[in-house]
């Protein structure tokens, strides 16, 4: 198992190009399943997760690969295939977004029903509902959910649910009704930038979709979808981490392959808590500390309000920031797993309810700390990079789920962060001290 070892202190400088969105290109892949025509995905990261969803497809009969430019070409093989296993489902929640595609174009589904995860219950009713509106019969049985549509007439849902709309529920429902055989309105449907890309992606397919970046989907079914070359849109949620990188180490540091309009409640946050931001063309943005961080504020909400995905980032901001900021998580109410490895380094987080009271202290310091999830490892290399001291940060498989060699992004602003085998603990810690003197 790999821990990342990080010496805090440095000052990020320099230029770093985001990826494409994880969570833009889960759904797409699964979108591939609608169609028999070949499907070309560019510069798709190299992420545990792509290779998670590759394997899934690869058991429902899609084969994909990596072609010379980075781009993922996937090829249907056999559309016999109407399972997604347990051993497959169970290791990323993310596998249901199969369930639609499949019911879509195979009219049967079966797909492991997702455990819970290290932030809480995480229901799929919204899915269930969906689909039931345009006219499949959907069961949970023996741990699966088995959804079948002799004929899918298509219909009207509404996908509000208590903490708003969701995002994985709008492309299930989506992905079925492109080929359903009415028309599908889809009302509290998520406006998140990786649905609208989705939407985009079955446009290219040949899909009927109106509305698209509205709360309102109007799906007209089609009797076939086309394959389709499509460029996924910028990882929104690895800008905003190293946009929280930046002000917090006083960095000077230029965002690209980023789209600013994406980001605007992660750039008002860190202008409000001591950044200055300065967009640099179409797809970049320049961010610097301007002035003594500043405590602020979050509530999380759903797009085009501040992302739970950047919550853990953020609130080491907080830590640091002279006085008591409050973050509140409307989305995932017990999505707190940092706090408590953020308080191993010296932080003064106190958990109350769904909300997390957060009172500045005037410097972390380095120590172990173990990461719980993809967006809770970030946010401890984030603190170990102003930590006094040295932090290793241990499981960090979880952050090679959605950020791609973020240890060599942050090494090349002149972070001081290596990757070492756990059990390698020595020569780590050795050749950050050697980098150091450098
Ligand atoms: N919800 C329901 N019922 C449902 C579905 C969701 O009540 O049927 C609730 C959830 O429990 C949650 C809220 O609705 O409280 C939002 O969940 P949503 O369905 O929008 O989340 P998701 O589609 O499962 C995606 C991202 C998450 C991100 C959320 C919210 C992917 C693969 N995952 O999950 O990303 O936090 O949207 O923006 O796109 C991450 O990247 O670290 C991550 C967890």
């Amino acid at each position: 198992m790999d821990k990342f070892v990080v010496e805090g202190g440095a000052r990020l400088r320099g230029e770093v190009r985001c990826a494409t969105a994880k969570n833009a290109v889960l759904p797409l892949m699964a979108a591939t399943l609608l169609t028999e025509e070949p499907c070309r995905l560019l510069d798709v990261p190299r992420l545990s997760d792509v290779e998670m969803m590759r394997r899934i497809l690869r058991v429902l009969g899609v084969e994909s690969e990596f072609d010379a430019e980075g781009a993922l070409c996937t090829r249907l093989v056999d559309d016999a295939p109407r399972e997604a296993p347990w051993e497959l489902v169970r290791k990323m929640r993310a596998s249901i977004s199969v369930l639609g595609p499949l019911l879509g174009k195979r009219r049967t589904a079966r797909v492991s029903f997702p455990g819970g995860c290290v932030f809480g219950h995480r229901p799929i009713d919204l899915h269930m509902k969906g689909l039931r509106a345009i006219g499949a019969e959907v069961e949970v049985r023996g741990g699966f959910v088995e959804a079948t549509a002799p004929s899918l007439p298509g219909g009207e849902v509404f996908l509000g649910g208590p903490f708003g709309s969701s995002v994985g529920a709008t492309q299930n429902v989506l992905m079925a009704a492109v080929l359903a055989e009415g028309t599908t309105v889809i009302d509290g449907a998520a406006c998140e930038p990786e649905v609208t890309d989705l939407c985009r992606f079955l446009r290219a397919m040949g899909a009927e979709i109106g509305g698209m970046g509205s709360p309102r989907l109007v799906v007209r079914g089609v009797a076939r979808l086309s394959g389709a070359e499509h460029r996924p849109i910028p990882d929104r949620i690895e800008a905003g981490t190293f946009v929280a990188a930046a002000v917090l180490t006083d960095g000077e540091v230029t965002i690209r392959n980023c789209r600013p309009d994406h980001l605007r409640a992660a750039l008002d946050k860190a202008v409000e808590m001591g950044g200055e931001v300065r967009r640099v063309g179409e797809d970049a943005v320049f961010v610097r500390r301007q002035r003594p961080l500043a405590p602020a504020d979050i509530d999380t909400h759903v797009y085009p309000g501040f992302p739970t995905d950047m919550q853990a980032q953020f609130m080491v901001l907080q830590t640091l920031a002279h006085g008591v900021s409050v973050t509140t998580e409307k989305i995932y109410p017990d999505r707190f797993m940092h706090i408590s490895e953020l308080a191993r380094l010296g932080a003064h987080v106190r958990k109350e309810g769904p909300s997390a009271i957060v009172s500045g202290v005037p410097k972390l310091s380095g120590a172990p700390v173990m990461a719980s999830d993809l967006r809770a490892s970030a946010a401890l290399v984030l603190a170990g990079l102003v930590a006094e001291g040295t932090t290793q940060v241990h499981r960090v498989y979880h952050i090679d789920r959605g950020y791609e060699r973020i240890e060599e992004k942050f090494a090349a602003l002149g972070g001081r962060i290596l990757r070492a085998k756990d059990d390698d603990e020595n020569a780590a810690v050795e050749a950050v001290a050697a980098a150091q003197k450098a």
